[in-house]
């Protein structure tokens, strides 16, 4: 049993996906006999709708000094994110010297398009590797978790913000009530919450189990942010799909009676029904285990039949695929990837090796495992020639399948 970080209700788990390291948990072979592991279970809370993990790690395990994600690895994210600050300084800093704060900026992937134009703004990041890169390249930022206490010092500091900013973090943070009191102290009156996360209906719609791990410790929907941000007097104004992260949803928010609310917010709110019942939850568990079956199905006869596969994306999804379906280095000999912290490196759990993508290109093998899929389109356009060259794609979301 669970009890909701949203209304204190207690909640039962609808799945267990078992043992799982952390999914940003990049190590070398020195480090194997230390690995941390905690219980993967995500449960529903029927009284408010909030779907979430039983049991997360420490904060402070997941983001610190040698945080392996870096937002600038796809070009398609930098576009998106461009596109976001372009929205915001064109229809929300509507003051003559507004200030913009991101919760979560990272590498400064969206703040660099205020700071390259002047407009002020600060960033709030933990992970101070990324942090650094984001000061590095003239992006101001405070290398901590954001929370009440630290929003109340970023007031006394630079006076409240026009506009928030928060992209895939949001439901990171499990002390949500902090962070919308944090939120409500840091906005002016009339001022903006913007953000997005992973959208719950499309995680239950794909089948894309692979967004639950351990940073992730909400799956929002329109819903349950409704309940949340009601407490605190505040209302979600507009919502807006994105393809992102394999679908996503922005959420705009203000305080009530500010603004007036779009009718997709209503839409929305009638399209979740389904998500407010228990057995969406019960389906989605059996459509997991299917999954699970057919993919370690695909790769066993694919090695049966003398054939290499080499995993493509040493995302943090990849981690609960690869420790919830048993794919160990004998079925998935090495993953590609570009980031230089993950390269030479093992994947979390399964210790499959994290290989430089050069070694791809160089010595393709004959089935690619694709991990990234939520960048399905940028590396099909880009991997051409592995195709050409007769490579074939294992794919698991929405379902799982082989393509030539
Ligand atoms: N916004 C970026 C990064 C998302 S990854 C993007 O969408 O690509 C999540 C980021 O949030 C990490 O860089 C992590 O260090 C940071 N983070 C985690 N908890 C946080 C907190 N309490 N306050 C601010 N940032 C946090
Ligand atoms: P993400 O799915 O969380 O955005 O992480 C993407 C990971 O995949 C990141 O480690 C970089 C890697 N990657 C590649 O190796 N090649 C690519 O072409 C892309 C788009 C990502
Ligand atoms: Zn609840």
């Amino acid at each position: 049993m669970g009890q909701c970080r949203i209304c204190r209700a207690d909640f039962a788990p609808f799945i267990d996906f078992g043992k799982m390291p952390l999914a940003n948990g990049f190590l070398t072979a020195e480090q194997f006999a230390a690995e941390y592991f905690y219980d993967l279970r995500v449960g529903f809370c029927e009284h408010c709708g909030m779907v979430q993990l039983i049991e997360q790690p420490d904060p402070t395990q997941m983001f610190h000094q040698n945080y392996a994600f870096f937002s600038k690895t796809s070009t398609k994210m930098a576009t998106h994110f461009q596109e976001f600050a372009e929205d915001v300084k064109s229809h929300h800093l509507i003051s003559t010297d507004p200030f913009v704060v991101e919760i979560g900026s990272n590498d400064g992937i969206m703040l660099q398009h205020f700071a390259k134009i002047g407009i002020k703004h600060l960033g709030v990041e933990p992970s101070a590797n990324v942090a650094q890169m984001a000061i590095n390249q003239g992006v101001r930022t405070i290398c901590n978790f954001f929370d009440e206490n630290l929003a109340c010092q970023i007031v006394e500091e630079n006076g409240q913000a026009d506009a928030i900013l928060a992209a895939n973090v949001m439901c990171h943070i499990p002390s949500m009530h902090s962070v919308v009191k944090g939120i409500k102290k840091l906005l002016k009156n009339d001022g903006i919450l913007i953000f997005e996360d992973p959208y719950l209906n499309d995680v239950i719609e794909k089948t894309s189990y692979d967004q639950i791990y351990d940073e992730h410790v909400f799956l929002f929907s329109v819903s349950s942010l409704t309940y949340l941000f009601n407490i605190y007097d505040m209302e979600i104004i507009d919502v807006n799909p994105q393809e992102t992260h394999g679908g996503s949803m922005r959420y705009t928010v203000a305080n009530r009676g500010v603004c007036n609310i779009s009718k997709r917010v209503y839409d929305h709110l009638k399209k979740e029904a389904k998500l407010r019942r228990s057995e969406t939850y019960e389906n989605f568990r059996e459509h997991c285990e299917r999954s699970k079956r057919e993919l370690i199905k695909a790769l066993l006869q694919i090695r049966e039949d003398g054939k290499r596969i080499v995993g493509y994306g040493a995302t943090s999804k990849s981690t609960t695929v690869i420790n919830y379906c048993g794919i160990t280095p004998e079925l998935v000999e090495s993953i590609s990837d570009t980031t230089p912290i993950k390269q030479g490196k093992y994947t979390p759990g399964a210790h499959i090796p994290v290989r430089p993508y050069e070694e791809f290109l160089a010595n393709y093998p004959d089935y690619a495992l694709l991990f990234a899929w939520n960048h399905a389109e940028e590396i099909a356009a880009k991997e051409e020639k592995f195709r050409e060259a007769g490579g074939k794609w294992v794919v698991y979301i929405p379902t799982v399948r082989v393509m030539a």
